[in-house]
């Protein structure tokens, strides 16, 4: 698949109009094929990739399962248009391009030679169809030293476990960007009995194995009418976790036979990069032809001038799998390294040796250069949790606790490069931890080069409650706070001097309309490691 059969650039006018939801009694140019909504991501100082997906009928998952399928041709062709200003008097580019059912009827537009640092209007039309007015915005050029940046980050929104209020939420913050870090969707149906969590919603999916099953859960998601507020706000950077193919799967291996896993794993990386504002090249660097097990490679830096740069880490595609994994079962999450030497293998890597060299040498990169932030941005939580106390020890075998040299190494690097400033972001275990990170884990003693926020969930649930969670964060001095208890998301406002995070929770997540507040915020100063609270 080529990048110029993805997007095929020509110019359109359009004028807009607005249609009724979706109906049978109309043609399909009639019709409105855009309920999934609309999206922006990958910001760069001249660009940024649009995003659409064209569905007919109603969406798989909101309606009976047996409800009959509506096909599109194979291939659609959709306008597009970007503008400075939100009448669409001063469209800046315009374009046509084609949604082919062999990608979904997705409709990635890589859009280059903008102005830096500039805010754009957006929109799609299919017939008589326009989509609503969307918002994105390109990064500030290389050499500039922004005043101020905000962003949010994100992560883990199981759809029956909550409502997307957060997402609502955002749109007050006055945000540059959203990073999302893992976790979009989970592939799961819906629980045969009463779970131990509050049901928020229902959908009408099986367990996620196939290609068009992926398909159908990303769309039931983007149906959220918070979700799309969200993304039509501002570009997002996206990266995956496990639920996106399977619960705790690690590089090749799922539950299951390895073939079929793989199936699955293709599937849903497919899905992913069907349904997310990703660059083309993610594909030709990873899927050399679709279907391929090649996989998609969606780590990658972005900059946001001098102020901070953003190391996108995928530790889920190339990771070891667990330490003492029992084979075709849940795997252990607390381990007693004693118990269990491959976990202490320095072998094993979160990353693969590839990223991991690629990692190092970004890190050695903004060290030498002007960058004041370094941002490593990956799916989980960074620090260590000793779930005993000293010298007895018991770790979480799916998080960077479960690969101890791997972290070091990317301790090392730090220490090393001597990084000016390095803030790890996580997401994953649907709790806020806020940690200052340490040179060497190991030893209680040694100092901290870098600050860890890892953010709760959007919506998914967790089991631990927030007693235990103080009590780890008890154990371990390093850990400054420690909340299971609360959904939301947090915001990072970046200055040349001064980062802080403000940690955002909604009251209630069963609550579409849920009120919020602040539960925390922590500042960093410039060339002080380590978070303070504020
Ligand atoms: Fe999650």
């Amino acid at each position: 698949m080529h990048r110029r059969d993805l997007l095929r650039l020509a110019t359109a006018t359009v004028a807009a109009t607005s249609l009724p939801r979706w109906s049978w009694s109309t043609t399909l140019a009639q019709r409105d094929l855009f309920p999934l909504g609309v999206a922006s991501g990958s910001p760069s100082m001249d660009g940024f990739v649009l995003w659409t997906r064209l569905i007919d009928g109603p969406v798989p998952g909101t309606v009976p399962a047996e409800t009959p399928r509506t096909t599109l041709p194979d291939t659609l062709t959709v306008r597009w248009e970007i503008a400075e200003d939100e009448n669409f008097h001063h469209i800046v580019r315009a374009g046509q391009s084609q949604a082919l059912a062999a990608l979904g009827h997705a409709v990635h537009v890589e859009v280059s030679g903008l102005r830096p640092d500039r805010w754009y209007f957006y929109r799609f039309m299919h017939g008589d169809a326009v989509t609503p007015t969307a918002r994105t915005r390109t990064a500030p050029a290389a050499d500039a030293m922004p005043n101020r940046m905000r962003f949010a980050f994100a992560s883990c929104q199981r759809w029956e476990q909550g409502h997307y209020a957060g997402y609502r939420h955002m749109l007050d913050e006055d945000l540059d960007l959203v990073l999302f870090l893992g976790d979009y969707i989970y592939e799961y149906a819906m629980p045969k009995k009463p779970p131990s969590y509050t049901l928020a919603r229902t959908h009408t999916l099986p367990s996620a194995k196939t290609l068009d099953d992926f398909r159908d859960r990303y769309a039931l998601y983007r149906t959220d009418e918070q979700l799309q507020a969200a993304h039509r706000a501002c570009p997002w950077i996206i990266t995956w976790d496990d639920h996106e193919v399977q619960n705790d799967y690690a590089g090749m291996t799922g539950t299951g036979a390895d073939d079929i896993f793989l199936d699955r794993r293709n599937a849903g990386y497919q899905a992913f990069y069907e349904n997310m504002p990703l660059r083309a090249s993610a594909l030709t660097h990873g899927l050399k032809g679709l279907g391929a097990p090649d996989g998609l490679r969606i780590y990658d830096r972005h900059a946001w001038g001098q102020l901070l740069r953003f190391h996108m880490l995928d530790t889920r595609q190339y990771r070891d799998r667990q330490a003492c994994r029992p084979p075709e079962s849940k795997l252990k999450s607390a381990v007693d390294p004693r118990e269990c030497p491959e976990m202490l293998d320095p072998a094993r890597s979160m990353l693969g040796a590839d990223q991991e060299r690629w990692a190092k040498q970004g890190l050695a990169q903004d060290a030498a250069s002007a960058v004041r932030w370094s941002v490593v941005a990956q799916q989980t939580i960074f620090s260590l949790r000793n779930y005993k106390p000293i010298p007895e020890e018991s770790y979480h075998s799916s998080t960077w606790d479960g690969y101890p040299a791997c972290r070091q190494r990317l301790l090392d690097a730090v220490r090393d490069a001597d990084v000016r400033n390095t803030v790890f972001l996580g997401g994953d275990i649907h709790q806020n931890y806020v940690s200052r990170v340490l040179s060497d884990f190991s030893n209680p003693q040694s100092p901290a080069i870098g600050s860890e926020f890892c953010g709760t969930s959007i919506a998914s649930a967790t089991s631990v409650p927030q007693r235990r969670a103080q009590e780890i964060a008890d154990l371990n001095p390093h850990i400054l706070l420690a909340r299971s208890d609360k959904r939301g998301y947090s915001v990072a406002e970046v200055t040349p001097e001064r980062w802080t995070t403000t940690l955002r929770v909604i009251d209630d997540v069963v609550q579409a309309n849920s009120g919020i507040s602040t539960l925390a915020r922590f500042v960093i100063e410039d060339r002080v490691p380590g978070p303070q609270r504020a």
